[in-house]
């Protein structure tokens, strides 16, 4: 084909890369710079850093990030790129996490007939309700995480925490908090996720679990995200029912954590001796 300045091809060729974004002008570059995602990201949930491993380009400082864990923290980094390459780095350090990641389309969602009169869901509000957050934590054998960590991830719109109230007495009776990956690292995916699903073992209502996940299911739809992801230890079998029931599926995702003293029984299989 031949090039010139002012014939037919230049003109197909300048189209081309209009289309394509061949050429860097500013802007495409401005284009570029909003697809791009971000790097190296973790996020305070004040159990721990939840870090998102494709957000790495390479493994050492995956590593460096997971090593460099605060104490009596649960760091996990999930969508690493290769999680047999990263443990084989520090395999003294860290190891595969014994939980399975579990993902829901969002497409797929359909609304439920009937809401339960037993209980609300709001989101949180105040210091009051992070207290009761811990609560429920505390009683579901959970990793607590400072209220002022919690206020403050609420505050942004990565993060949204959600709370189950009983009617009959303004009782907070379960939690869950979900986090859009999009407005975190730019997911070119589209995704988003949940985390630390808790209901008080006295909550005398049936269904809450089941209708928090819901109620973050719709914030994300609502934000126009693809898919809805978990993780969940393997042998969590109550809420693998919850999740198979609702539609969630396995996906070959994994998370990598630091060996630790909070950690001990998932990476040598049992308790202290
Ligand atoms: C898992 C958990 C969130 C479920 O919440 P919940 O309010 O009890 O669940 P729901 O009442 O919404 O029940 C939904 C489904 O779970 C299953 N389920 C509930 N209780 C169950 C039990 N005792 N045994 C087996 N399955 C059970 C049922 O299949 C039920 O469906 P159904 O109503 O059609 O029968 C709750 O038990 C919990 O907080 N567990 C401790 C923390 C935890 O493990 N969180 C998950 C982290 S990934």
């Amino acid at each position: 084909m031949q090039l010139n300045s002012k014939g037919k091809s230049s003109h197909r060729l300048e189209r081309y890369n209009e289309l394509t974004g061949a050429v860097i002008n500013d802007q495409n570059r401005q284009k570029m710079a909003d697809s791009e995602i971000k790097k190296n990201v973790a996020l305070d949930c004040g159990w721990g850093k939840l870090i998102f491993g494709q957000t790495f380009d390479d493994h050492d400082a995956l590593v460096d990030q997971l090593i460099n864990e605060r104490k009596s923290c649960r760091d996990i980094a999930i969508y690493i790129r290769d999680h047999h390459v990263l443990i084989s780095k520090a395999p003294e350090l860290l190891f595969v996490d014994p939980s399975d990641t579990y993902r829901f389309w969002l497409h797929l969602y359909r609304p439920p007939k009937r809401r339960s009169r037993a209980f609300t869901v709001r989101l949180l509000q105040d210091r009051r309700d992070a207290e009761a957050i811990n609560r429920i934590y505390r009683k579901c054998g959970m990793f607590e995480a400072p209220e002022d960590t919690i206020l403050e991830n609420q505050r942004t719109r990565i993060f949204c925490y959600y709370l189950a109230e009983r009617v009959s007495d303004g009782e907070v009776i379960g939690t869950i908090s979900g986090i859009d990956h999009k407005l975190a690292f730019n997911d070119p995916t589209n995704g988003s996720s949940f985390w630390c699903l808790s209901v008080d073992p006295d909550a005398q209502a049936k269904g809450v679990g089941r209708t928090l996940v819901r109620e973050v299911a719709e914030h994300f739809i609502a934000r126009g995200r693809d898919y809805l992801d978990l993780s969940v230890m393997h042998d969590n079998r109550r809420a693998k029912i919850l999740y198979h029931k609702m539609g969630f599926r396995q996906v070959p995702v994994y998370a990598v954590k630091r060996k630790n003293e909070v950690n001990r029984e998932l990476y040598l299989g049992g308790p202290k001796p």
